[in-house]
Parts: C-alpha cells; structure tokens; sequence
C-alpha cells in the first residue's frame, strides 16, 4: 500500500507508538485506532543504544500491506546508518536518528537520499543546542519526554523548556518542521506538551492499554485540542 503523506508541518498529529499494541495482532490494532490517529510511530530497539530489543524492517513491510498510513519510525540505534536503505525499502515514510550516536549530518543526508522524511532526536538530557545546528537539514526534532528504551514511564516536565526552545527558533528561523514529543503522553501531559510547543504527539500506554483503545485516542485528541 502507497503511504499518506505527512501532512502540514506543524498541524497537530497523533501517533500512536505500536510497542504498547499486542505484537500478535498489529494489524488489527492500528485498525482499530485509525479513525482518531494521524500517523504510525514505530519504535526500533537495537539492545545498544538503548537496553531493550523490539522490532526491524520486516514488521515496517508487513505493516505497509495492511496500512496507507505514514509510518514515523524512530531508531533507537547505534549505528541507524546501517539500516536506512532497510527501512526505507520496507516501506517506512521517514526515519528519525538519535543525535547521541553521532556523525549526525551523514546521517540525515543518507536519510534523504533515500526518500525518507528526516528526523533527528534528543534524549531528555541533551541539550537544545546539540539538536540546533541540523534544524534546517531536518523535517521532525523529536525531543524525548522520557529515557527511551520503554513505554509506560512517567512524563518529564523539564523537558519542556527545550520544547519552547525549539518552537522559538522554528519561528524565529521560518522553518518548517515538526515538533515531536514521546514518553508519557496522556490526557494530562498532552496539553501541557502542546502548550510548550509540540505539535507531534506519540503515544503507546495512553492508547493501546486502554479497553476503549479508540476512544482513548479520541480523548487524546481532544485534550490536546484543548477541548
Ligand atoms: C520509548 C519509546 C516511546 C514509547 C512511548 O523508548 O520511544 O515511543 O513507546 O510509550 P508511552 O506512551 O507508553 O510512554
Ligand atoms: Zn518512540
């Protein structure tokens, strides 16, 4: 199945993150949130760069079958350089590489060499200035609200100054890209994430551990639409 494009940057998005849905059954559940969700976040663990295994390019290729949906899928790995051509050929829409793994302008350029829609993130520690030099290479700055490696930790709310940070400086600069929070994102931090600056909101435990999965993601929605 040919993907949706991404849509207007900066126009609010919901991603639900695939690695709370039961992996036995990934069609399914994004089907079952698809009425009230906008693009498809897809976490990749390397057991590396960060202490956990999840999925690679041939769950992205089975999932492009059964989906028309763009798939932002966010490598959380130590070498993603190896990988692009991967992805890119399993059907990803684009590829977001960590800024802590470093050689980061090759990488974003082997990105778009490669079709994808580019995206660079920072953990909660690393500072906005290590994200700020690339910010014109770049269509998506995913600024992690937790420590990645897992779902279901709790929001950090210092992350937001960095948000504001980055919003700023896309205004101030005209640039056009997206601002993507992940970790911890409900009902309660949506807003607040949104407040600051976000307009990419990924979600695992908030939507896919609920009973009511479609409608979780339509509170959601609802929340950060501050209605
Ligand atoms: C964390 C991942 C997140 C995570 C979000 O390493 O990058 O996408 O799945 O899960 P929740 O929404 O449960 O914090
Ligand atoms: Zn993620």
């Amino acid at each position: 199945m040919t993907a949706l494009d991404a849509g207007p940057p900066g126009a609010l998005r919901i991603a639900p993150s695939i690695l709370a849905a039961d992996f036995g059954a990934l069609g399914q559940a994004i089907a079952a949130v698809d009425a009230e969700t906008d693009w498809l976040h897809v976490d990749v663990m390397d057991g590396h760069f960060v202490p956990n295994v999840s999925i690679g390019p041939p769950v992205v290729a089975s999932l492009r079958r059964y989906s028309a949906r763009f798939f932002d899928c966010h490598l959380m790995m130590s070498q993603p350089g190896r990988y692009l051509e991967a992805f890119a050929q399993a059907g990803a829409d684009g590829c977001t590489v960590h800024v802590e793994v470093g050689d980061t302008a090759a990488l974003l350029a082997e990105a778009r060499a490669r079709g994808l829609r580019v995206g660079l993130a920072a953990n909660p520690d690393t500072p906005f200035e290590r994200v700020a030099p690339f910010l014109d290479q770049i269509d998506l700055l995913l600024l992690m609200t937790v420590f990645p490696g897992f779902g279901g930790q709790a929001f950090m709310p210092e992350v937001m100054d960095k948000v504001g940070q980055a919003r700023r400086e896309v205004g101030a600069s005209s640039l056009r890209l997206d601002i993507e929070v992940d970790g911890g994102i409900d009902e309660v931090t949506a807003p607040i994430a949104v407040a600051a600056g976000a307009n990419v909101l990924v979600a695992g435990s908030a939507i896919f551990s609920r009973a009511d999965q479609l409608g979780a993601a339509r509170a959601l929605r609802a929340a950060a639409s501050g209605r």
